[in-house]
């Protein structure tokens, strides 16, 4: 506990001296995220992730999530220094949507308007017509539907049908999955939810469609939290990466918090649902790159130059 306090206040001295900012996802080691707030950064969604770091005027920002995040980061703010506690900290999505291969997948379908989630490369948002995030997703989707265009959804297979389902649009699916949320399960949750009869069910929309089918809030990791703050319920259970549990708790007090159930999840394993990449971001190697500037995100201007118009798309459509 003494070695924790020592390296918080060593980030905050180094975030202080380096005139940097904090900017950190909700599934993030909790110390990470209570340091983004007490030291004007942010913890927050992958949209407001996105807006938050575009619109601070500070030169260094410092991205505690995957690599998805920072390279967004940099998109919007090329002139900016962005860093990440750990480089190799990625997402089973991006893994599973090569640029090569996607390019080839819109290349076939060259009718459709190209959609894509936040979890890619910044090729792959470069190829897109449009970016978009969890929280908007399906607003986005229901506009270009009400337009009449047919959608190239990539590559969250469960995130394109749930919003596919909800608007009715003719989506062609990439086949990715969130390693984490495909583990949730939805005959264990109905089970779950028997023997909590007046909870109510938190789903992140990466998850398997028979989880959001027993969802009475589907929506991004912010849109989960603000739920459970205005909700006039007191139990919660909660499909998504354990890690938004810290700031659920704090943001609604009193109330109780129940993960969902996992494939894995067992006496002995109750955080199952964590993601792997998210972890790999600590108070030491925060510490480091403060310490050395090092690790900084780097995308190609000309891929950030193409990537930044399907980007600036959801953001437009947001304001
Ligand atoms: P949101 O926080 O935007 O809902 O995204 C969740 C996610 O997958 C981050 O990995
Ligand atoms: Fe990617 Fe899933 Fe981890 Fe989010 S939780 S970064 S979607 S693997």
């Amino acid at each position: 506990a003494a070695e924790r306090t020592e390296l918080r206040e060593r980030i905050k001295r180094l975030l202080k001296e380096r005139e940097a900012v904090l900017v950190a996802h909700y599934y993030v080691d909790a110390d990470l995220q209570d340091l983004a707030e007490e030291t004007g950064g942010c913890v927050s969604d992958s949209l407001e992730m996105a807006r938050f770091g575009r619109d601070h005027p500070a030169k260094t920002l410092v991205v505690a999530g995957v690599r998805f995040m920072g390279e967004t980061a940099k998109i919007l703010s090329p002139e900016k220094r962005i860093l990440m506690p750990d480089l190799d900290a990625t997402c089973s999505l991006d893994l599973g949507c090569p640029a090569d291969e996607f390019t080839a997948f819109c290349d076939a379908h060259p009718d459709r308007t190209v959609v894509v989630y936040a979890n890619t490369s910044a090729a792959v948002k470069a190829r897109a017509d449009w970016m978009v995030t969890s929280s908007i997703g399906l607003d986005i989707v229901a506009h270009l539907h009400a337009q009449g265009k047919k959608i190239l959804w990539a590559p969250d297979k469960h995130l394109g049908s749930y919003i596919q389902k909800q608007t009715g649009a003719d989506m062609l699916l990439w086949q990715g999955s969130c390693l984490v949320h495909d583990e949730f399960k939805g005959i264990e949750l109905d089970l779950l939810k028997a023997e909590h009869p007046n909870a109510k069910v938190l789903v992140h929309p990466e998850s398997p469609a028979n989880v959001v089918a027993l969802a009475d809030v589907v929506g991004s990791t912010s849109q989960m939290i603000q739920a459970a703050v205005e909700s006039d319920c007191d139990t919660f259970i909660v499909a998504t990466d354990n890690g938004i549990l810290h700031k659920m708790r704090a943001a609604a007090p009193g109330k109780t918090f129940i993960e969902a159930p996992t494939a894995g999840n067992s006496a002995t394993c109750k955080s199952c649902a964590h993601c792997p990449w998210m972890a790999m971001n600590g108070l030491q190697n925060l510490a480091d790159v403060l310490e050395n500037m090092g690790n900084e995100i780097h995308v190609d201007p000309a891929v950030g130059q193409a990537a930044v118009k399907s980007i600036n798309r959801m953001l437009d459509f947001a304001a």
